[in-house]
């Protein structure tokens, strides 16, 4: 369900992918020593959906949101009418966020850091202004509080459609919780299937043209 014309200049979509991928080198060349997953998915979508970080089984395929919580997003995706291909999925944070466990020596993962969300917001900026989404869908509040600062919290407004200005382009965000809060929270399932038929009903009005403000 992409949200742009498929007859879009395919000049522009190549010109978009170079972009990206110009924005991906130097966030690469910048955090050589990180595990890295850059954006996947169709840049011409017109929808992104941001996630917090990849984990161990995003570095191991180079994708964002292959693991557990991408299976709880792509059902949850499929009920509603979309696949991966009909999106942009990218990370707030591209590279992975880990820990070394001291009793075993392997890497766990562990939360953001301010300065996590410092390093990598200027090529979500970026990424975000080249992709030039009619929508973007938050997932938790990483991303969330990457684009609209600290005090934003998910569960405050989640399925709510808010407004944003990014370097003076505005944008329409709509934030959801991420997949993962549903592994530990499964109250949180009816809420999560009533914001994303929320995103539904947004997609359908602004493919009909439709005023949505
Ligand atoms: N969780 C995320 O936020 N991003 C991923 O890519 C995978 C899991």
């Amino acid at each position: 369900m992409s949200l742009r014309n498929k007859d879009t200049n395919m000049e522009a979509n190549d010109k978009k992918r170079n972009l990206l991928l110009e924005i991906y080198q130097e966030f690469g060349s910048r955090f050589c020593d990180m595990e890295i997953v850059y954006g996947d998915g169709n840049p011409d979508s017109g929808i992104v959906f941001i996630g917090e970080a990849p984990g161990k089984d995003e570095v191991k395929l180079k994708k964002p949101f292959v693991g557990s919580a991408g299976k709880i997003l792509r059902d949850f995706l499929e009920r509603a009418g979309f696949t991966r291909q009909d999106i942009y999925i990218t990370n707030a944070v591209k590279y992975r966020l880990f820990r070394i466990n001291e009793k075993t020596g392997n890497k766990i993962n562990r939360p953001a850091k301010k300065e996590d969300l410092e390093n990598c917001r200027p090529y979500l900026i970026r990424e975000l202004l080249v992709l030039s989404p009619k929508i973007i869908a938050t997932l938790g509040n990483v991303p969330l509080q990457t684009l609209m600062g600290t005090e934003a919290k998910i569960g405050e407004v989640h399925g709510k459609k808010t407004d944003i200005k990014i370097e003076g382009k505005e944008f329409l965000l709509y934030p959801l919780y991420h997949p993962a809060s549903l592994i530990y929270n499964r109250s949180l399932e009816d809420v999560y299937r009533q914001d994303l038929s929320g995103l539904e009903n947004l997609i359908k009005q602004l493919k009909a043209g439709e005023r949505i403000g």
